[in-house]
């Protein structure tokens, strides 16, 4: 529990994403780990010498599923943890960063999530992709080319995003953009939605992740 608790990066509410997210040498950090250049989508589709390796005890740990406690994420803000070497953040939405989520659906490209590059948990298949509401919980890799998005959670002519901007993430390498739900827009070079592993409550206050009623990830 020590060790992941190390993993934690608390994230305070109404900074700004530069402030909030991975910051540049954390984005870089994923990037190289990531390969840099598609290593997502690589590992996703199955590399064979990956696939082909014996895990070993210490990977076998790396991939254990990790208990987050989500009572210290204050309304707007973000927790970042590390699961199987991906960041995985846990966004606390207040009531009115959710308000936009019922109208875009014509502006996104897969609204109800059923695309299956990153299949999204039926628990997740909503407008907030998420089992309440309130907590949101995805991977911090975008589905093009694996960078690591910022939040860009300041909506409307406040945002550096455009007048009608109603909040989200936005992927810096090639311009993708993702609502608040981590639903991508349409006409954007990211081709999936943010993907949204498997987790489950333990408790009110306490979540797992790479875990849900159906087993490990
Ligand atoms: S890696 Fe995100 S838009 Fe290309």
């Amino acid at each position: 529990m020590e060790e992941d608790t190390k993993k934690e990066a608390i994230v305070n509410k109404g900074a700004s994403f530069e402030q909030i997210g991975p910051g540049e040498s954390e984005r870089r950090k994923w990037l190289i780990a990531c390969g840099a250049t598609g290593g997502v989508a690589a590992v996703a589709a199955g590399i064979p010498f990956a696939v082909s390796m014996a895990p070993s005890e210490k990977a076998k740990s790396a991939g254990a599923p990790v208990e987050v406690d989500i009572s210290t994420i204050p309304p707007g803000g973000v927790k970042t943890v590390e699961w199987r070497g991906k960041p995985v953040w846990i966004v606390r939405r207040t009531p009115e960063m959710l308000e936009s989520l019922d109208s875009l659906d014509s502006k996104l490209a897969d609204p109800k999530s059923v695309r299956k590059e990153y299949p999204t948990p039926d628990y997740a298949k909503n407008t907030h992709r998420s089992i309440k509401p309130e907590f949101f919980v995805t991977v911090g890799i975008c589905s093009h080319l694996g960078c690591s998005p910022v939040s860009k959670f300041v909506k409307g002519p406040g945002s550096d995003m455009g007048n009608d901007w109603p909040g989200g993430f936005l992927c810096p390498c090639h311009g993708s953009t993702f609502d608040i739900a981590g639903r991508v827009y349409a006409n954007k070079p990211a081709p999936d939605n943010l993907e949204v592993p498997r987790h489950m409550y333990l408790t009110d206050s306490k979540i797992i992740i790479g875990r849900d009623e159906n087993g490990e990830a």
